[in-house]
């Protein structure tokens, strides 16, 4: 029985996934390094620095301009997200938040972003969710199951009586490897790894969720 729900953020709950490219795109613009939107689909769900690293590919960067890099990526991206207003929490994720919370399911969001604090606070949503597990949580970024098992361990409810929701592709992964159930939102090329991959959280019932996952095992 499901008793903790973990939820990414970036693409899950909102759409920063966009705003995180943006910001990437402004920086390989900068730096003339070749990136688009496709390329930008390999960074997502991954920590700043494997991001960037990901990017330059096999390009000499110091170590002192990497940082100035990234710091500046964040800049980038922090100005974005201040427009950030409770209007961007995507469809259906206050309605099964609420429906969790009614079925005494803890909750948590497990994202590796440094800015994930002030993301849930500018959504509105800090009050839905018992636990917050961001970039500054744990060591190993995902695909490593640290981040959810650190979140799990806040909610005191053991991993494989855990559900993730995901929109990456090493977010899936890192859910598995936790021992988690994973929910995938997004295309099955990406997704395709969790137990149920669905579009979006719109118009999720928790009843007929939990009825997909016990089919996806049986
Ligand atoms: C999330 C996003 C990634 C982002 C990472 C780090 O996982 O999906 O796109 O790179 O967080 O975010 P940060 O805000 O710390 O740069
Ligand atoms: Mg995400």
């Amino acid at each position: 029985k499901i008793q903790g729900v973990i939820f990414d953020l970036d693409g899950v709950l909102t759409d920063t996934a966009e705003y995180h490219y943006q910001a990437w795109q402004k920086l390989a613009d900068e730096e003339g390094i070749e990136f688009n939107r496709q390329d930008n689909e390999a960074l997502r769900g991954i920590s700043r620095g494997a991001s960037l690293m990901l990017m330059i590919k096999n390009r000499k960067f110091s170590e002192s301009q990497i940082q100035e890099m990234l710091e500046r990526k964040n800049r980038y991206y922090v100005d974005l997200i201040v427009n950030i207003t409770p209007k961007d929490v995507l469809p259906g994720a206050i309605a099964l938040l609420d429906e969790l919370r009614q079925q005494g399911i803890k909750i948590a969001i497990g994202s590796a972003s440094k800015n994930a604090q002030v993301v849930v606070e500018r959504l509105g949503i800090a009050n839905h969710v018992d636990a917050i597990a961001d970039g500054y949580s744990v060591q190993q970024p995902k695909p490593a199951p640290d981040l959810f098992l650190h979140a799990a361990q806040q909610l005191a409810v053991p991993p494989e009586q855990c559900l993730v929701f995901e929109d990456a592709a090493a977010g899936v992964e890192a859910a598995l490897a936790a021992g988690m159930w994973a929910v995938g939102l997004g295309p099955s090329e990406r997704v395709g790894a969790a137990h149920v991959v669905l579009p979006s959280l719109a118009g999720v019932k928790w009843a007929e969720l939990q009825d997909k996952l016990r089919e996806a095992v049986a």
